[in-house]
Parts: structure tokens; C-alpha cells; sequence
């Protein structure tokens, strides 16, 4: 299962512990990627709504994105001004120039750039806002380059989380970048299971997964950094991108 796309329906099989073990983007990335002018937004690849939540309390209207009907069923936010659409980045359920911003939380890496792009820039109305994010385990530690390495290594090229470039001649302003450093108190078998919620893993047979579990587990017991202690103070970043609908007309392109 290598296909980018099917690997991107991965999470719906596990969307309640996606929901549960995965943690939303902090307030500060939230502060830094939505404009004070940005009040009706899209949120792209919404999943179970971690980010969502934290949208709807900086907007006054957001409309929440999701291919995925497992996911949409464990969409949870409670809030009167977030509404839930099935949709995709590529084909995304709003009129043209419509919306002040649309964003994406760990979920940009998924999508069909050369028509993501485009679909983006047609609901943005003139000077929009574009913000993307992902939020992940920060590997700088080599105890902690060792435990993600299966993780980081799944995507290439411009697919990689954190990674945002818009094809030469699309209607946006040059992406300005922003990184969050934080930490993360988990206990270690929550973090064990955190594994479990990327596609890399989610992605082999069930008994080579569980091998791979035990030794996760074994490897961050045995870690000095880690010894004797069931919570661990996990280092997490955010890294975010913004950028500003052009006001120059563009064409959609079709396919
Ligand atoms: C890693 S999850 C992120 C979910 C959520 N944004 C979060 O921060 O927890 C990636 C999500 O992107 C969705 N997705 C996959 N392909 C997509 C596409 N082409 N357009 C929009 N969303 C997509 C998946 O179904 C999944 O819910």
C-alpha cells in the first residue's frame, strides 16, 4: 500500500484514537496564521476536528473539510459556527472567492498540489488568507530521530510535512514560515500508540505492526532519557506557512 492516496484513507480505521493520541496545532500557530480580517474560513482534511476546535474560537464561521466518512463520523466540535462538509482539497465545497481563509493542519502533504493550488486560490476571495501547518515530534534529539524515523521517512520531496511550495505563476504572494517549539507531557504508552496513528504504520500487516510496537517500547524504556519514567516530556514543533491571495484574475484550470 505505497499510493499516496490510499495511504491518505489510512486514518479513518482509527479515527477515535487519531482523535484521542494526536494533539491539535497550539493556540500561538493559530494566532500567527489567521488574520485579524479572516472571520469566514475553510478548513482542509478537518479529520476528527482537533484543529478545527481551535479555528472556531478565532473566526467567526468555519466550514470544516473531510474526504473521509470514518473521520467525518468522529468529527467532534462542539460549536454553533462550525459546519461539516464532505469534500477534498481538489474539489473543495464552497463558491468562488467566498471565504477570507482557508487552512490546513497535517493534512496538506496528502493532496493533488496541481489542483489543490488552483482549488484554493478560486474560493480565496481577493487577498485572502492561506495558512498551512503541521505539528509533529521535533527529531533534533537523537533519541528522538531514532523513534520517528519510520514517520519521517514516508514522504518525499515537496510531499514532506513542513514542507510548502505553490507552483511557479499560482496566484499567491511569496509564503512567509514560522516555527513553534513545545513540549508535550504524554505517558509512554500513549506515545507507543501515537505511532499507530501514522499512515507508515498504520500501513503494515498487524503482526509486523505489533513487533514494531514492542520494539518502540522497549527501545524508549531502555533510553536513559526516558528510564524509569512513565510520563516523558515529549518535543513537539508546529511549522506553519502563510501566504495572500494575489488580487491579479486567475482562471481555474480543469482536468
Ligand atoms: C493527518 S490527518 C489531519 C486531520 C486534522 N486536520 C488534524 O489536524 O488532526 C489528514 C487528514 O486529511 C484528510 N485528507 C486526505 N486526503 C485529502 C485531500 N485530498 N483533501 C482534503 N483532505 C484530505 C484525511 O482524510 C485526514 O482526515
Amino acid at each position: 500500500m505505497t499510493n499516496n492516496r490510499t495511504r491518505a484513507q489510512l486514518f479513518g480505521a482509527i479515527a477515535m484514537d487519531y482523535s484521542r493520541l494526536r494533539p491539535g496545532p497550539p493556540a500561538a500557530a493559530l494566532d500567527w496564521l489567521v488574520g485579524i480580517d479572516c472571520e469566514t474560513v475553510v478548513e482542509l482534511g478537518a479529520g476528527t476536528g482537533l484543529a478545527t476546535r481551535q479555528l472556531a474560537k478565532v473566526v467567526s464561521e468555519v466550514c470544516a473539510v473531510e474526504p473521509d466518512e470514518r473521520m467525518l463520523e468522529a468529527f467532534i466540535v462542539d460549536s454553533t459556527s462550525v459546519s461539516l462538509r464532505q469534500g477534498s482539497a481538489e474539489d473543495i465545497p464552497v463558491a468562488d472567492g467566498s471565504v477570507d481563509g482557508v487552512y490546513a493542519f497535517d493534512a496538506w502533504h496528502w493532496v493533488d498540489l496541481s489542483r489543490a493550488v488552483p482549488e484554493v486560490a478560486r474560493v480565496l476571495r481577493p487577498d485572502g488568507q492561506f495558512g498551512v501547518a503541521w505539528t509533529t515530534i521535533d527529531t533534533t534529539l537523537p533519541l528522538w530521530a531514532e523513534f520517528w524515523s519510520v514517520i519521517d521517512g514516508a514522504h518525499e520531496g515537496d510531499q514532506q510535512p513542513g514542507r510548502f511550495t505553490l507552483p511557479e505563476g499560482a496566484p499567491f504572494a511569496k509564503p512567509e514560515g514560522y516555527t513553534l517549539s513545545w513540549v508535550r507531557p504524554m505517558l509512554l504508552e500513549d506515545l507507543v500508540s501515537l505511532l499507530c496513528t501514522y499512515s507508515p504504520v498504520l500501513a503494515m500487516e498487524p503482526a509486523e505492526r505489533a513487533g514494531y510496537r514492542r520494539r518502540q517500547r522497549d527501545f524508549l524504556k531502555q533510553h536513559s532519557l526516558v528510564q524509569g519514567n512513565d510520563l516523558v516530556d515529549v518535543p513537539y514543533r508546529t511549522v506553519c506557512w502563510r501566504t495572500r491571495r494575489r488580487n491579479a484574475p486567475f482562471l481555474r484550470v480543469f482536468d
